[in-house]
Formats: C-alpha cells, structure tokens, sequence
C-alpha cells in the first residue's frame, strides 16, 4: 500500500502471530487450550512494590517527570549496578524507558546508519532483528547450536566481525533458549571484542535474577572492565520484579550515547510513566527475599518441563541456565506423519500439529532464527504444565 511508510518493507510481521491466532480461534471455538507461549512470570506484583505506586498516586506524583528518568529512580539504578554488578554508573550515565523494550530500540534508533550491521547470536529474541532493521541496519544471526548450549563461540563471534559491525546483542540468561554464560564463556567473547576497538557491546541482562543450581551471573563490562565505555548494559524491572504491565526498563553507558537516547525518547513518549517510576524505585531498593522464593518455584517447573519433554519420542530438551524458557529440538519429529496422515516437514508444522491435535499452543524455532524447535514458557502454574507434557507425549506417541 502506498501509502505505508517503506520502512514497514524492513520489517517482518511477528511470526508467533499465527500461532497464537490460531490458538485464540480454536479457544473461541471452545476448545481447551493450553498456551505456553507468554514471556510473562505468572506471580503478583509483590505487595510492597504496589504500595509505592498507591502511595505516588496519593502523594499527586502524577506529572511530567525528567525525560530519562527521576533523579531518586536513577540513584537506585545507580546503587542496583554497584551492588549487583559492580558497575560504577553516575546519573548521566543512566536512562529509564518505558520497558527494557523501549531502551534497547533507542539505543538503535541512536546509533545506526544505512550498512551498519549487527551481530545477533541466534536463536535470538525475536525483536532484536527486526529493531535493528526497522533503525536501517543489517542484522548478522550467528547461529549457535545445541551442543554449543545455545552459546556463542569466540571462532564465531571473530568470522562475524567485519568493518560495518557497529554492535554485537548479548542476552543472558536467554530468551528463547534459557541459556547463561558463566564468566568464563563472557571472558572468551569479551577477549574478541577487546581486539575489535569499533564493536559496541549491547548487553540485555534482563533475565539476570531468574538463575537456577547456584550459577553465578556476570554482565561483559564487569567482566572486561576496558569494555566498560563501549558497553550499554541493559536491564528492567519487568521479569524479576514481576511487572511486565508497569513498563520500566533502563540501562547504563557512556553519558554521550545515555544523552542520544534521551533526545530520541524526548520526541517520541518522554518520560516513562511517574507513577511506575516510584514503584521500580521501591522494588530495587526494597526487600529482595521474595527473588529466590520464586525462583526456587520456577527451578522445580524447569525440572519437569524438562524431565517430561525428554520421555517424549523424538524430543530433546537441554536443560538451561535461567530464565522461563526451554527450548527443545523436535528434530525427531521432522518428516513423520500424524494420525491424519499429515507429513511434518518443519518446526511450524509441528507447533501446528500440537495445537490442532492436543490443544497446546508453543512457539516454532523458526521464529527466533533456528530450528527445527520450538519455546516453552514455563512461567505458568505447575499443574497445567503437567497436563501440557502429557499432551505432548502423546502428540509424539502418534506420530508414525
Ligand atoms: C530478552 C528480552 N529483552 C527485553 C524484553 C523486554 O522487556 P520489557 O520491555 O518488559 O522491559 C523481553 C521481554 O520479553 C525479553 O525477553
């Protein structure tokens, strides 16, 4: 349509749209369906992280606040990088947005020009690509396998570093895969990059807290502190604190690119919302006890959803770091028939045939750069997630 602006040409529809139609039809229809498809934790806002808000409501912080965020919000975030991550940001060097979401696409709205490129390692969250794009930069997906934990390889990372590399996006723990880099692995990657003076390092550590066997987490610029002025370590509220509806992120980094960021978000949403602000403050400087307690839940549902998928013919599920995800090979259900006498040719079919056969709605590999696989959110009550490990055995059973 001509009247679409040409960047839309750059970007690709959400390829988990059609599943999750699909699963929305068939629920309409009034089928049972059971969807592991959402990047949410299923716990309350704790009840002190909500009192804030009321309290900010009450107390009329209800106005325009700083575009990149209130000076008491930023101090937090300050002290979070310190204590956490003993990284040394001052406020200038700090930024709030409306959701990590937001801070990552400033940062490449900041930054790229036509040809810049981007190295990805895939699988990848499925936004980084298409930001990336829609900002008029090439993403370069460097693919990581299984065996390789979903990690990406020093070997790797070197082949895919050219002149017009502007970025590399780290994520750990991952989404889709679950997988974390122990300060070794880090270490190796950032030994790359050292070499590489041009590369800027994007790191999104939201996922940081939900770790799981006492695995020890570590962000680039702590771990190479000469990475330190070339790093925007990205971080929010919404995974570990669980507030995905409240809408803040943030991120720490040279005061220069801090500064571009903030004129970028001036012209499109200001500030994030006041009220959300004075809730994240109270949840980095509040109590932190209720993080192990669930995580402690979520290790158990990772233990089953791995232990089920694993009993299921031609699945094969590696057991990862952190998270909510799991992200199995269905690579052994690949060219086998269903009972209707379907042939399944790919990951997209097999999460098809999940959802029509059993009433399970997932996510293809495919969507996040590699297959044949698929995501499972496990951040969803245990006993469903029983009943959605029964299905998919049964599903794999009938394949034939
Ligand atoms: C890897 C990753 N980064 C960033 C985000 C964005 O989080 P938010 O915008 O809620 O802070 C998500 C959310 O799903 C994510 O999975």
């Amino acid at each position: 349509m001509p009247f679409l602006s040409a960047a839309l040409d750059r970007v690709k529809p959400s390829a988990t749209i059609a599943v999750t139609d699909k699963a929305r039809a068939l629920k309409a229809a009034g089928r049972n369906v059971i969807g592991l498809g959402a990047g949410e934790p299923d716990f309350d806002t704790p009840g002190n992280i909500k009192l804030a808000a009321i309290r900010a409501i009450e107390a009329g912080k209800t106005k325009y606040t700083d575009v990149g965020g209130i000076p008491e919000l930023k101090e937090a975030i300050a002290a979070k990088f310190q204590r956490e991550n003993e990284l040394s940001y001052k406020p200038n060097q700090i930024i709030v947005g409306t959701g990590g979401k937001q801070v990552l696409y400033n940062a490449l709205m900041a930054t790229i020009n036509p040809g810049d490129e981007v190295i990805i390692p895939a699988p990848y969250w499925v936004s980084y690509p298409e930001m990336v794009a829609l900002a008029g930069g090439d993403p370069v997906p460097v693919v990581c396998t299984a065996a390789q934990g979903f990690k990406l390889q020093p070997d790797a990372l070197e082949k895919a570093i050219t002149p017009k590399t502007k970025w590399i996006i780290l994520n750990s723990p991952s989404n889709p895969t679950g997988a974390a880099y122990t300060r070794a692995e880090l270490k190796a990657i950032t030994d790359v990059l050292v070499k590489h003076p041009h590369v800027w390092v994007m790191t999104d550590d939201m996922y940081e807290h939900l770790v799981y066997d006492d695995f020890v987490f570590a962000t680039p610029a702590q771990v190479e502190p000469k990475l330190f002025n070339r790093t925007l370590t990205v971080n929010g509220v919404s995974k570990a604190y669980c507030m995905t509806g409240w809408r803040i992120g943030y991120a720490g980094g040279p005061a220069e690119l801090i500064k571009a960021m903030a004129t970028i978000q001036s012209q499109s949403t200001s500030n994030p919302s006041s009220i959300s602000q004075w809730a994240s403050v109270e949840a980095l400087n509040g109590p932190q006890d209720f993080i192990p307690v669930n995580n402690k839940v979520f290790k158990e549902r990772r233990d089953l959803v791995v232990g089920m998928l694993n009993q299921a013919k031609g699945i094969d599920c590696p057991r990862p770091e952190g998270a909510f995800y799991v992200y199995p090979s269905c690579a052994g259900a690949i060219g086998k028939k269903t009972p209707d006498g379907k042939v399944i040719k790919d990951d997209t079919d097999f999460v098809n045939y999940l959802l029509e056969a059993e009433g399970l709605s997932v996510v293809q590999g495919s969507a996040f750069g590699q297959g044949p696989a698929f995501r499972i959110s496990y951040a969803t009550a245990t006993d469903i997630l029983e009943e959605a490990g029964r299905r998919i055995q049964r599903a794999c059973a009938a394949l034939s």
